[in-house]
């Protein structure tokens, strides 16, 4: 559930007017529904009940300070993927012992910072990466908290380039080996074992996959036990998809319902944390954006509109479906097909296919559930600017990243030196 809606035709964030925001912040715009991002977060929360857990949101999803701020007062942890997303949730009041550090990829600096600070956990996915960190924190006097991630050879029913939990993936470390890596670490001096984790892909919409894995995790958890090594969490990752289209995706209750039950079976009392990201924001976001030009012909409708792929990506490069919708319903204008597409010169800069709508130049539109992965993944793509984003919060509205400028999009630059 959003809180995106109708109100006497004119589409509304929260009670806010959306034409209003576009005419004031200009488009293409990002806005978020502060009440959407705290009313997700809170009901992952609710539902683990008196289990031992911690919602740890997926700062990949969406970055944004103003984003990360509203989940820290709520006393979110984190889920952080690079030394970027780390200083974000610093700076956003987020506690570093309540960060996990994913990632195939970590480099030495961000390692030792993450280790400055004192993060909650690294999760780890290889072997090379756990000599990096221990060695790292040997020369810092510290001993580093560490999860492994598992690979648990699991489908996750999902497009292929958000499947993280196939035996062919980059991630995570398979079966035996991992068991292998595992009293390594526990050998070391400078290591401290925290957990086992785990994340098998994004925008899964059946549970059946959440509880294969998890049940293999559990039975990894049960031979480290045999071979001595106590845990003291489980990071079963994030992946609940949300309703971009036709996806009827289990709700938060029905997801937790399912871990809960596999933990409760098989008698695994350890602290869960989870890293939900785009069910958390994906549907608190829309994009706004203004028709420039309508192209006519007698096979095909393009409404030009000045939201292009370098603003959303999600379309070019997974096929992604957003609703789109005019900020002002009642249009006089004939109900055409259109296509509708972005200024980007590439023929995959489309944000939608085969559009039914009644539009006229000029006219302001939304693409609904853009608030994973939309932003983030913007680009200078075409020298276009990266687009202002704005939380609408009851009745008021507040610009919480004012739209690039030319010049900043120059500014580390310069002419050729010589
Ligand atoms: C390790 C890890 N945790 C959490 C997430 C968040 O996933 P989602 O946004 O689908 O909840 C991802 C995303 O791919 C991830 O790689």
């Amino acid at each position: 559930m959003d809180h995106f809606h109708y109100s006497n035709d004119r589409y509304l964030g929260e009670e806010v007017p959306l034409a209003e925001v576009a005419e004031v912040v200009g488009t293409p715009c990002y806005v978020y529904s502060r009440a959407t991002i705290e009313r997700h977060w809170r009901i992952f929360d609710a539902a683990f009940g008196q289990h031992p857990h911690k919602v740890c949101y997926s700062v990949k999803a969406n970055s944004s300070l103003a984003v990360l701020d509203l989940l820290a007062r709520l006393g979110s942890g984190f889920d952080i993927v690079s030394g970027g997303e780390m200083e974000r949730v610093l700076r956003a009041g987020g506690h570093p012992s309540d960060v996990v550090f994913s990632g195939v990829g970590k480099s030495e600096s961000e390692i030792r910072r993450a280790l400055q600070i004192s993060v909650g956990c690294l999760n780890l996915e290889s072997e090379s990466e756990l000599y990096r960190v221990a060695e790292i924190a040997n020369e810092l006097a510290v001993k580093a908290p560490i999860a492994i991630r598992i690979n648990p050879d699991v489908d996750p029913l999902t497009h292929p380039y958000i499947a993280t939990g196939l035996r062919d993936s980059k991630f995570g470390i398979v079966g035996q080996e991992a068991l292998a890596v595992f009293k390594r670490a526990a050998d070391m001096g400078s290591i401290e074992i925290k957990g086992v984790a785990c994340h098998i892909g994004s925008q899964l919409t059946e549970t059946g996959p959440f509880v294969q894995a998890l049940e293999k995790v559990v039975d990894f958890v049960d031979q480290l036990a045999s071979h001595g090594i106590e845990l003291a969490h489980l990071d079963i990752g994030g992946g609940l998809g949300i309703h971009y289209r036709d996806e009827n995706p289990p709700d938060p209750e029905t997801y937790t319902s399912a871990v809960i039950e596999v933990l409760d079976r098989r008698g695994c009392r350890l602290p869960v944390i989870i890293e939900p990201g785009r069910a958390i924001v994906g549907n608190a976001g829309v994009l706004l954006t203004r028709v420039e030009y309508l192209k006519h012909s007698d096979h095909r409708n393009f409404a030009v509109v000045d939201a292009g792929m370098n603003d959303l990506l999600r379309p070019a490069l997974y096929q992604g479906f957003h609703e789109i919708l005019p900020l002002q319903q009642g249009s006089a204008s004939r109900p055409r097909v259109y296509d509708v597409v972005g200024p980007v010169c590439e023929s995959a800069d489309f944000l939608g296919h085969k559009r039914s709508l009644a539009i006229a130049e000029g006219d302001l539109l939304a693409l609904r559930s853009v608030g994973a992965y939309g932003f983030v993944m913007s680009s200078v793509y075409n020298s276009r600017v990266r687009p202002a984003e704005v939380i609408v919060d009851g009745d008021r509205f507040h610009v919480v990243r004012k739209r690039e400028t030319v010049d900043q999009l120059m500014e580390n630059e310069c002419l050729f030196p010589g």
